[in-house]
Parts: C-alpha cells; sequence; structure tokens
C-alpha cells in the first residue's frame, strides 16, 4: 500500500515537550502535595517553601484551598463527592504545570487515601511527593485560626473534617511535618531535603 503523505506531520508543528520546557527553566518538574487538617499549617509551610525554592531560581506554583475554591472550584460545597471533585481539578491544573517544569506546591485537607491516590495518578506517581502535615486535631483546634473549629463544634458546619468528617493519616508519606513540634525553619529545611534533588538532576 502506498504510504499517505497526508497523515506525516513535519516536526517544525510538534507541539513543545516537558523536556523542552524543563531545559529551559534548568530544572525538572515535581509535584508537592501537603495533606493535613484545616490549620495544621499546609499553606504556611506551601509558601516558605515556595520562597526558598525562588531563592534558589526554581520556578514554582503553590495552589491552595482558598484560593481555587474562590475560583475554579467556586461551585463545589464539602461533600464528599465535590471534595473528590476539588482534588480531581486541582490535579487537572497541577498536571498542566508539572508538564511545563514547574515545581507545583498543592495545600489542600485531601483527607481521603483515595483521593490522593487519584491525584497521584492524574499527575504521575513518580512526579508525586505526598507530605502529610501531622499537626494533631488538638492542635489545629486550639489555633482555630479561621474560627471554623468553634462553629463546627456548635453544628454550624456540617461535614467538617476532623470533627464531622473523617480525616485518613497517609500510611507512606514521603515525608511528615508536625509544624506543633517543628520551627517553620525545620520544616523547610527537611523539605528542601526531599524535594531539591527531583528538582536538579545531574
Ligand atoms: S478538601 O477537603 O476538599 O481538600 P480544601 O483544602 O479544598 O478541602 O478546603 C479546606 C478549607 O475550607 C479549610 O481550611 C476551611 O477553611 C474551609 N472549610 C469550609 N468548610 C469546611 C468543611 N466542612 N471541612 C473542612 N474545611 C472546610
Amino acid at each position: 500500500m502506498e504510504e499517505n503523505k497526508n497523515n506525516i506531520y513535519p516536526v517544525f508543528d510538534r507541539m513543545l515537550t516537558r523536556a523542552d520546557k524543563e531545559e529551559l527553566l534548568g530544572q525538572h518538574g515535581v509535584m508537592v502535595w501537603f495533606t493535613g487538617l484545616s490549620g495544621s499549617g499546609k499553606s504556611t509551610v506551601a509558601i516558605a517553601l515556595e520562597r526558598e525554592l525562588q531563592r534558589r531560581g526554581v520556578l514554582c506554583r503553590v495552589l491552595d484551598g482558598d484560593n481555587i475554591r474562590s475560583g475554579i472550584n467556586s461551585n463545589l460545597g464539602f461533600s464528599e463527592a465535590d471534595r473528590v471533585e476539588n482534588i480531581r481539578r486541582i490535579a487537572e491544573v497541577a498536571r498542566l504545570f508539572v508538564d511545563t517544569g514547574v515545581v507545583t506546591i498543592a495545600a489542600f485537607i485531601s483527607p481521603n487515601a483515595s483521593m490522593r491516590q487519584m491525584a497521584a495518578r492524574i499527575i504521575g506517581p513518580d512526579d508525586f511527593l505526598e507530605v502529610y502535615v501531622s499537626t494533631p486535631l488538638a492542635e489545629c483546634e486550639r489555633r482555630d485560626v479561621k474560627g471554623l473549629y468553634a462553629k463546627a463544634r456548635k453544628g454550624e458546619i456540617a461535614n467538617f473534617t476532623g470533627i464531622s468528617a473523617p480525616f485518613e493519616a497517609p500510611s507512606h508519606p514521603a515525608l511528615s511535618i508536625d509544624t506543633s513540634t517543628l520551627s517553620l525553619e525545620e520544616s523547610v529545611a527537611r523539605l528542601l531535603g526531599l524535594v531539591l534533588p527531583k528538582i536538579r538532576k545531574e
């Protein structure tokens, strides 16, 4: 059979690949996925990590609960189904960043192992680092930065993680950080030890 020339696409039409992007940036994309209770310190640690990486010339993107939930996921609540959809969309967005060579840092409760597995599957398990911010519930509740635990205890918020909705601790996280016993500097130092070798592989 004669070869159909119409099915041959010239190489200059090829979409640039992740490897092309990573070469441009001089870094490898990786997903740092924080999981933990509300008020455990996920966002604080995520932002501190971003700052330290930026200082080292690494391009990062933080995806964080309150920002995503006021934008792309503004139509979602906190039922189990909505949380799954929240995490699914976040993982799809995160994949675009990782595929662009960006160090992507997500800070969501992501309370179930199955949700986190879904995220790892979407993003690619080889690029996925699960970090458990393991600050105990009692400490999160004592801090109650947003006043939500008090409301949840009074029954004013349904399905509140740790109070009236479950949280499944990861069984094999790449790293655990308890912000009630570790300083922010120490937490970031441990994270850098985990993440930097993935970003700059010579
Ligand atoms: S997740 O469970 O779907 O991963 P996500 O991280 O996006 O949650 O959002 C959690 C944030 O939403 C909390 O830090 C808190 O500020 C707020 N929130 C509002 N209602 C709830 C609730 N029922 N359970 C947990 N967090 C809630």
